[in-house]
């Protein structure tokens, strides 16, 4: 699953279910693309996966989110509008990142000092606007990944 095609809304999510069986405490994630791309649809993916129950919704307006009732907690952050890089004392996270699985949407060049190891995940969409179809990139960084098949 490195690179591949996501028709819909509901491969999305799919999608995000097949990453989820790969994540583990400790793990992050970091999701790029513009707005609308798919990236919290994705997330939904993920926490379903993960086997939380609550709706996922966009945490823009409070930065993050935890998930604390699937098989590992979910923290959910949205870094789009914090300028900077983040730190984890930034986000005043009540949660311990190191029993979690933290995904951060446009976390890109932010988050690099929450962990060595991240999955980054590239949400690109098609010209046509009308189009559902997105391209999407799998891109581990990290010895976290050495062992991990991501297809
Ligand atoms: N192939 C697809 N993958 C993901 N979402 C899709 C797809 N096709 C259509 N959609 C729709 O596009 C929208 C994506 O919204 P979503 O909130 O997931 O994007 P986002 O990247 O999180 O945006 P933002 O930057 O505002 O946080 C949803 O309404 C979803 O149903
Ligand atoms: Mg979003």
């Amino acid at each position: 699953m490195r690179e591949l095609t996501v028709s819909t809304a509901e491969e999305m999510r799919a999608l995000g279910e097949r990453l989820a069986a790969l994540l583990r405490a400790g793990d992050l994630m970091v999701l790029t693309g513009e707005l609308g791309a798919g990236k919290t649809t994705l997330v939904q993916g993920i926490a379903a996966g993960l086997g939380a129950t609550g709706p996922v919704l966009s945490p823009t307006f409070v930065i993050s989110r935890i998930y604390r009732d699937g098989r590992v907690p979910l923290v959910h952050v949205d870094a789009y509008r914090l300028g900077s890089r983040v730190e984890v004392d930034d986000l005043d996270l009540d949660a311990d990142l190191d029993e979690s699985v933290t995904v951060v949407e446009w976390g890109d060049g932010l988050v690099d000092a929450l962990a060595d190891d991240r999955l980054v995940v590239e949400i690109h969409r098609s010209a046509e606007d009308e189009d559902e179809e997105r391209r999407v990139s799998v891109s581990p960084v990290g010895r976290r990944w050495d062992d991990v098949d991501l297809g």
